[in-house]
């Protein structure tokens, strides 16, 4: 069985990724993956020549972290049942990482057969042609990539 897997960001880019992938599963009754990749700024960014800064930030970025990834799963969940999957195989993953290498990360390890992913996220402005997320996963993915423009 085909598997596909689904990088999502939230946005209206990512959803229509989402909807194309469901169209293209139902074609060769592939299995589905959505993942979101939760990502905080490290700590490492606070910590300056060995000395680390205490802030509020850093005492609260475990809690947020748990949050977020409370947040994301649900917003995984409530794009899932907005699209008709009918009866394909459906998985969801909120990992947390650098978004670009663990849906790369994923890719290989779980030999995924290609990957559907939004052309923009976001991002409001137009600096590139496609988002700095999908330009790597293109650069290093180890299957096909299909990018979905809006
Ligand atoms: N954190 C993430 N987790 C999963 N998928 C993501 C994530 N961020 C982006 N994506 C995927 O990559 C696509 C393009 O988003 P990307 O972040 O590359 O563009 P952008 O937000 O417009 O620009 P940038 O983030 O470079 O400022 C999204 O539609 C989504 O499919
Ligand atoms: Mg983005």
């Amino acid at each position: 069985m085909k598997k596909i897997l689904i990088p999502i960001d939230g946005s209206e880019a990512s959803k229509k990724a989402a909807e194309k992938a469901v169209s293209v599963g139902k074609l060769i009754d592939a299995e589905l993956t959505f993942i979101t990749v939760a990502n905080l700024p490290t700590e490492d960014k606070y910590s300056y020549f060995g000395m680390t800064v205490e802030n509020a930030f850093i005492a609260n970025r475990k809690n947020m972290l748990k949050q977020l990834i409370v947040e994301e799963g649900r917003m995984l969940d409530i794009l899932v049942r907005n699209i008709d999957t009918e009866n394909l195989r459906i998985n969801k993953k909120v990992i947390v990482g650098v978004p670009a290498e663990e849906i790369v990360k994923l890719a290989a390890e779980e030999k995924f057969d290609f990957i559907v992913i939004g052309r923009r996220g976001f991002s409001k402005v137009e600096r590139f042609f496609v988002g700095s997320v999908t330009q790597k996963v293109i650069s290093a993915s180890p299957c096909p990539v299909m990018v979905v423009n809006v």
